[in-house]
């Protein structure tokens, strides 16, 4: 059940107490992300966190504004076959965190709509279920946003995401609020409690750990993280049974295109790979693996 900004509320001061022990220099962090990082920490001493999704820093980054291909995507859901008893479900928004309405539909976001997006057209492409695995990992998931798509469409089995330490703090507290229980100690906590972990080996582990089926997911996530640290990330992605990235061309000074081709090619005889540009989003990209 939901509980009305409770710990959303407290985002600033959690933040607040993190930054007493946080280091933003050192090679796991990019200047873009430390940017944002420090953009976060003003947003949250000057803007009301019940409306957090409305920060420059988040809206910049994981709540986006309408643009054009959301109309491609929205279309794309609305035509799909599991459009009733699917889509239009996981569309559906929380108010926790004052979400930014779609023009075509107000009860769902441009965000949800690509999040939603993200999944149908990987059904379509891969022909693999995401909602039909025993585990899924993700790697920089934001506010948590696609999380909670996952158990709002019914998966009820583990989740863990990876990321930063300040985002892992957004994560637990929006997460709580729309009524998904969360922890970080992961060997104490069951399938229903999302993990959160900001530890590079530690969430390797748990793809190592898992049995049965894991899908491994990040959109914009991996592709947004300095080389070094993607590879400890990434150490055990050959146990996955599916994988689903979406990735722009460059970031930075880093060229996805050749590091993505590279993780491919690592891993050509464990995966089928598919994917290609992402419809209407010139420069981006979709990366989709299914266990031969
Ligand atoms: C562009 S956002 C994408 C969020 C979400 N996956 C989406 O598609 O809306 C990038 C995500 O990667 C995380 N991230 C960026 N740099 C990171 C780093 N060095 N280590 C861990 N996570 C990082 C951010 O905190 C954020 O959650």
């Amino acid at each position: 059940m939901e509980s009305k900004g409770r710990h959303v509320e407290r985002i600033p001061d959690v933040l607040a107490e993190l930054l007493a022990s946080w280091s933003s220099s050192g090679p796991d962090l990019n200047d873009y992300w430390r940017g944002i990082c420090e953009n976060l920490i003003e947003c949250s001493r000057s803007m009301p966190a019940t409306s957090f999704l409305r920060w420059p820093a988040i809206k910049q980054t994981m709540h986006m504004t309408h643009r054009p291909e959301h109309d491609t995507y929205y279309q794309f859901l609305l035509e799909h076959d599991r459009w009733h008893d699917r889509w239009s479900l996981g569309l559906q928004e929380t108010p926790v965190g004052g979400y930014i309405p779609y023009k075509l539909n107000i009860t769902t976001s441009p965000q949800l709509v690509q999040h939603n997006f993200h999944l149908a057209y990987f059904m379509a492409c891969a022909g693999v279920d995401p909602l039909q695995v025993d585990a899924v990992l993700e790697i920089g998931g934001g506010y948590g946003a696609m999380c909670r798509l996952f158990r709002n469409l019914g998966y009820q089995g583990r989740y863990t995401i990876y990321d930063l330490p300040m985002f892992t703090e957004i994560q637990r507290a929006w997460l709580l609020d729309v009524g998904i229980a969360v922890d970080t100690e992961s060997e104490a906590a069951g399938d229903a409690t999302v993990r959160l972990c900001s530890d590079a080996e530690a969430f390797a582990e748990q793809a190592k750990a898992s049995s049965g089926k894991t899908l491994l997911i990040s959109t914009w996530g991996v592709s947004e993280i300095p080389l070094g640290k993607r590879e400890a990330l990434l150490a055990e992605a050959g146990r996955c049974h599916a994988i689903l990235f979406a990735f722009q061309e460059a970031f930075g000074s880093v060229n996805n295109m050749t590091a993505f081709n590279e993780f491919m090619g690592r891993h050509s005889d464990t995966f089928t790979w598919r994917g290609g540009p992402i419809p209407d989003k010139p420069g981006n990209f979709y990366l989709f693996g299914t266990r031969r």
